[in-house]
Parts: structure tokens; sequence; C-alpha cells
């Protein structure tokens, strides 16, 4: 039997990884730097003094923060994790006080964002690349004087300490002399880069082709930022209350756009489950499902729920199938702290026995979430800038095709099939549904404006949302100065509504 029916426990998952270090090697020689092109003594190289006590002392507390932020990176960068999984897995980093663990996720997520513009500083000061870990030292502290608001004294001293924390002593010379050559010629560097040096080649050519140059720079500027926390409440939850206790922004529908940065479960209400973490694009999915009591909805692709969450909350009988099971045992603690109950499904859904079950069960409505590049959730993801320079969309394509056809013939005569991916990439979306209703496997059913509410401009010509992450501009609503303490934007996603067509 290829799926089951899953009963799982509630609970985090067990962090039992050990912190990894790339440790020096002292036999590898060190490399010479380019000698500096720029105007010198552009800004006026600072003097050298004496550090006072505080900010000495608040270095010393900084320094695990940023070795932390170093294994983390490492992770990513040279050893291709995602950065939930790098965070997680980094003893270092759970240890750290809130702050201090603040203060790494920010040089971490900072570091992704500006890694294009970085490297492109590092190599215009090197003759040749330098050791991955020396490499990334570099980074750190380039990041924190280029982007940061660390003073340079601090940006340099705590560097060439790292390089020595991690037994690369023999590097601190170069370390300090690339910084401190930054500082002088601070704006030339500067100069050198602009914010699209931070998007792979790849990306950058279609985006530039599909939305635009204009488009694709605002794009990029609101991916160096931090994104906000959005909330889905339930419900029958009083949301003006949740609104005050949570400081948080009433968006649309039962979103609300909070500014908070830390540990959610410390947040008010958690325990009571009267809300959970979904980007308001994300939670747009969700509604257009259009989740009712007596309504039959299968959740294909459901962990870790979000969009499961919404559909119980709103009285649907939901099932909720997913192929991963760990991601599915989340989904399950998710509803759990939540109230919500779903049927639960570990299955691959384009295998032959769940194909017989969905054939069976004909629901009246799918919503098929299906797994993509993630392009959309940059802001939220950032090491996706950082993998590597190749973006083949062939394997996804079929998959989401094959997936979105089999949930033509599952659903209902008279039902409909909610097709979503979180991708900024018209393969995953426009032609997935161009290929299905050309195939006359589906029509299209046209989203309104009203539908979409605040999603509005994200409306297209043929009826499906192609939700930009620049589409949330509060700047553009009517409220721009209640809005203007919470950050802009959401996650970038591609909805449309398919109906079937009788064969
Ligand atoms: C975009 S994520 C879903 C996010 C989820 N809908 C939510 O709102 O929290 C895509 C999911 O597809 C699942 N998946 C990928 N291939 C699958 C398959 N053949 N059958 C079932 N699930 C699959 C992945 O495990 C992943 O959890």
């Amino acid at each position: 039997m290829l799926f089951i029916w899953v009963l799982m426990g509630s609970g985090q998952d067990a962090d039992n990884w050990s912190i990894c270090y790339e440790m020096a090697d002292p036999s590898k020689k060190l490399l010479t730097l380019k000698a500096g092109t720029a105007r010198q003594h552009k800004r006026k190289r600072p003097k050298r003094k004496r550090l006072p006590q505080k900010e000495l002392a608040a270095m010393a507390v900084e320094a695990s923060a940023r070795l932390a932020a170093f294994g983390v990176l490492n992770d990513i960068i040279n050893k291709n994790m995602v950065t939930d999984a790098a965070l997680t897995k980094n003893k270092m980093f759970a240890s750290l006080e809130s702050r201090d663990r603040a203060f790494a996720r920010l040089l971490v997520t900072s570091c992704l964002r500006r890694y294009g513009q970085v490297q492109k500083m590092i190599d215009h000061c090197l003759s040749k690349p330098v050791d991955q870990a020396i490499n990334l030292i570099l980074h750190l502290g380039l990041v924190q004087l280029f982007f940061l608001s660390t003073t340079p004294h601090a940006a340099t001293n705590t560097s060439v300490e790292l390089a020595k924390q991690l037994n690369h002593d023999r590097a601190s010379g170069l370390i300090n002399a690339i910084l401190r050559r930054a500082i002088r010629e601070y704006d030339d560097m500067l100069g050198l880069t602009s914010v699209m040096d931070n998007l792979p080649a790849p990306l950058k050519t279609i985006w530039t082709k599909q939305y635009g140059p204009d488009q694709t720079s605002a794009i990029m500027d609101l991916l160096m930022t931090t994104p906000p926390l959005d909330l889905t409440v339930k419900p029958d939850a009083d949301r003006a209350k949740l609104a005050q206790h949570l400081s948080g922004l009433h968006i649309q529908h039962h979103t609300l756009r909070c500014s908070f940065d830390g540990d959610i479960r410390k947040m008010p209400h958690y325990d009571e489950g009267l809300w959970w973490v979904q980007d308001a694009a994300a939670a747009l999915c969700g509604t257009l499902a259009g989740a009712k009591p007596g309504r039959v909805i299968f959740d294909l692709c459901a962990a870790p729920g979000g969009k499961t969450a919404q559909l119980a909350a709103a009285g649907a009988s939901v099932t909720a199938v997913d192929s991963d099971a760990h991601r599915l045992t989340r989904l399950k603690a998710n509803l759990d702290r939540l109230k919500l109950l779903a049927d639960i499904l570990h299955a691959d859904i384009l295998s032959a026995e769940f194909d017989k079950f969905a054939t069976a069960a004909q629901p009246d409505v799918i919503l098929l979430d299906a797994p993509c590049s993630a392009t959309g959730t940059i802001r939220r993801r950032p090491d996706i800038l950082v993998r590597n320079n190749r973006l083949d969309l062939n394997a996804l394509q079929a998959v989401q095709h094959d997936m979105l056809e089999a949930a033509l013939r599952w659903v209902r005569p008279d039902g409909f099939v909610i097709y979503a991916t979180c991708s900024m990439q018209s393969e995953e979306g426009e032609e997935i549904v161009r290929a299905v209703t050309s195939d006359r496997l589906a029509k299209l059913d046209k989203f309104s404006k009203a539908e979409l509410g605040l999603f509005a401009p994200a409306l297209s010509v043929e009826g499906w949302a192609r939700v930009l992450p620049t589409c949330l501009n509060y700047a553009k609503l009517p409220d721009a100065a209640a809005a203007s303490d919470y950050a802009s934007g959401n996650d970038g996603f591609f909805i449309a509504r398919l109906r079937p067509v009788a064969s």
C-alpha cells in the first residue's frame, strides 16, 4: 500500500544536530590584494582610537552571534542547506540570547540578500578567489559596513577577531586590509554595484523580460528588506482585540500584519491557537478556495498546512495530502495547536493508489498548491539568491502539469480547482494553465477585482492573479499613514481558478 493515514504526535522537530565549521587549512597560501583603483581618501580615514568599554563589551557579546552566523551561512552557501534548516541545526544559534539571536539572523539574511553586491566588491579587491571561509568572513564584515549600521571600527575589528576564532589567523591581515580599504573607498566601492547584482543571472533575464526593468528593480529593492510577519486569525476570533494585543494591522479577510521579529511562540494568544503565520498572498489562495460548512475540499500538497488551517477554520471538510511525512508532522502539530480538524493523508498524489482514491471521492473543490521553484518567497528565503545559477524548470513543469491535469479529473464536474504556485516564473503559472485550457481539459473561471480585494492589481486580462511581491504597496493606499509603521509587500504568487470540461 503506497499511502497511509497518518497518526502523529504533536511537538517541535527534534534538534539533534551538532555544529560543524569548515576549519582553516593553514597550508593555504594567502592571496595578494589588487591595487586600489578607486579614488583615494574620498572619505576621511577614521582615526585609530581606543574603543569605549561599552562598545568593547557589546562586541564580546556579539562575537558568538557572528560565529553562529558564520556557521549558518557556511551550511547554506557551501553545503546547500535551506535557511530554516541551517538555523535549526545550529546549536550555537539556538543558545544565543534573544537579542543576539536576532542579530545573528539579521547577519545571515543580510549576507544572503546582498551576496551578489558584496561578492563583486570582494572580487574588485582581490586578484584571485580566496578560501571559502575567508570569503565568508569578508561577506560578514562588508555587509555590516555597507548595509547594516555597524560602525567601521566594529565591522573591521570583529571580522579580524572572527578570523582568529576560526583559526584563520594568517588571513587576518588580508581581512583587515580589505575592510580598511572599503572604509577609505566607501562611495566608490558602493558605486560599483547595484541591487540588481543580487539577482542570479537567469532570474534577471527572465524577470526583466516578463515584468520590465523598473518593476524588477522595485521588486529587488523590496527583497532587500525584512518581511513583515503576517498572521491569519481564526474567523471566530475577536479581530479587533487580537490586532490590539498583537500590535497588528488588519490587512484584509483574516490577515493581521505585525512587525514582530523573534520567537513567535512568545506572542500573545499563541497557546490558545487563535492565529497562525501565513503571508497575506498565501492566505488569498485559501480564501479563493471558498471554504464553507458542508463543502468537501482536498488540499493537495498541503504541508505545513497554512491553507489547510484556513479551510478547516471556515468549516469545510478537509483532506490534507502531502508526500513528505516530516512536513505532515508539522501540519498535524499546527492543527492540534489551533484545535482544528482535517483528515491527513500521507500520499504521493501522482501514484495509482491515490488516483483511485481521489477518483472515487470526487471532492467539491481541490486546492493544488503545487511544488515549485519558490521564487516568489525570496524575501523570506533569501538563500534562493545564492543557489547555483541554473534554473531548470522542466522537471517541475512536468510535475505541475500532471498534478493539475489529474486534479481536474478528480474534482466534481460542477466543482473547481484552485491552482497556485509561489513562483514568479510564467513556466510554473501562466504556461501550465494555458496548456490545460488549450487542451480543453479546463475552462478558466475568471477572478473578479472584488474577490482579490487589495490584490486587485494582480488581476490579469485573462482572469488569473499574477501577484507580484510589490502588490501590497501601502504608499498607494488611502490609509497609507496608518500603515506606515509596517513593511509593504507580500510573497509572489500565481493563482488561477479552473473548472473541468466534460470529456
Ligand atoms: C508549496 S509547498 C505546500 C505549502 C502548503 N500548501 C501550505 O500552505 O502550507 C508544496 C508541497 O508539495 C508537496 N509535494 C511535492 N510533491 C508531491 C507529491 N507528488 N504528492 C504529494 N505532495 C507533494 C511537498 O512535500 C510540499 O509540502
